[in-house]
């Protein structure tokens, strides 16, 4: 009976392992090479047009990854409707998730090459990449083919994105409740030297904490760790990285070599790309990213 049970749990282990290997190896770098070759070239044009056009753009279409990964399925592009209730209106959403039009754009483009081969998941992916890119930022490899949701949660966007009032221990359980480590957390964070922040979401920051008079950023892939260092985190989940803890060690290192913080974010970039994406079978190629087929 035991080896039979013992047996029958390691096949089990192994099947969950093989499982597990699976869904992230049917990603991969090469997906579109020959179903699509110009997939990655179109959707950069469209991305460098738009951050040339207004930089801030390359940090809303990084966000709005950020935001669909916790699920990396492109449900966050759903919007709601008469009969439809997505995650555009969840609290970290709503008002402040941009760069829809540009996703259309660059799905319109997409479309014209290669008819509903790409998905919408991929092209947010690589969209946030090239933004990067298109700021100065390090670039990396993005490993491809996901497929789209047929639904959203604005229930589990509600619940799994982090808070920027969220303090050291909240946000490291956020991201490791998506297989994220601290390092990722740490190194993820820093894209928030790019880009913007409505002033209700550093308010008590500001006036209860040390006094910050900055409200837009200034576009500077890189600068956070020597924010956090100078006590000059935007938001307080900024600053709690740097305030006597385990991660004080990392935010030096990240402000006292370029080459560390990119090499940490791109590896964290596309560990965040990996969260449970839809493979095979699963959800569709939508034709048009705001709605399912
Ligand atoms: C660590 C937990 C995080 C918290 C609590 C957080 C929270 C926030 C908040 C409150 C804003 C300002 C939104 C507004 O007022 O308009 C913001 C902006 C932004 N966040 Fe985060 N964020 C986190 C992680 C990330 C990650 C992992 C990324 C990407 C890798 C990211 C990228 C950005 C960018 C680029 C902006 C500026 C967007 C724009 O200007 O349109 N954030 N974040
Ligand atoms: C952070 O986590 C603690 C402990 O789980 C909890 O009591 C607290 O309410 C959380 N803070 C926020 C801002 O969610
Ligand atoms: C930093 O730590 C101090 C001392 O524990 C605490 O009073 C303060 O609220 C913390 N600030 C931030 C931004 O975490
Ligand atoms: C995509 O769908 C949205 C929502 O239904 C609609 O507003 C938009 O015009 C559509 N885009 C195209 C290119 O058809
Ligand atoms: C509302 O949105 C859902 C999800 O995209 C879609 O299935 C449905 O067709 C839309 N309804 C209308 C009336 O556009």
């Amino acid at each position: 009976m035991m080896a039979c049970a013992s047996s029958l749990s390691m096949m089990v282990l192994v099947l969950v392992a093989a499982m597990a290997a699976a869904a992230t190896a049917q990603l991969s770098a090469t997906f579109y090479d020959t179903s699509c070759p110009n997939a990655l070239s179109t959707i950069q044009s469209v991305v460098t047009a738009a951050v040339n056009n207004e930089p801030r753009m390359g940090a809303s279409l990084l966000r709005l990854h950020f935001h669909d990964c916790f699920g990396c399925d492109a449900s966050v592009l759903l919007a709601d409707n008469g009969t439809f209730v997505g995650e555009q209106g969840a609290l970290p959403n709503k008002g402040s998730l941009r760069g829809f039009d540009v996703v259309g754009n660059i799905k319109t483009q997409v479309e014209a090459v290669c008819q509903q081969i790409v998905s919408c998941a991929d092209i947010l992916a690589v969209a946030a990449r090239d933004s990067v890119v298109a700021l100065g930022g390090p670039s990396w490899t993005v490993l491809l083919g996901r497929r789209d949701s047929t639904t959203a949660s604005k229930t589990n966007a509600d619940n799994d994105l982090p808070s920027p009032s969220f303090d050291l221990v909240n946000l490291t359980t956020a991201f490791s409740n998506k297989g994220l480590s601290t390092a990722d957390m740490v190194a993820l964070s820093g894209a928030h030297t790019i880009g913007q922040a409505h002033c209700h979401d550093f308010r008590d920051r500001i006036y209860n904490e040390t006094p910050h008079q900055l409200c837009l950023r200034d576009v500077a892939p890189g600068q956070l760790p020597t924010n956090l260092i100078s006590q000059k985190g935007l938001l307080h989940s900024d600053q709690v990285l740097f305030n006597g803890s385990s991660t004080d060690n990392m935010v030096m290192i990240f402000a006292s070599s370029a080459a560390a913080f990119s090499s940490a974010f791109a590896t964290a970039m596309v560990n965040m790309g990996n969260i449970s994406p839809k493979t095979g079978t699963a959800g569709e190629i939508r034709l048009n990213c705001s709605r399912v087929n």
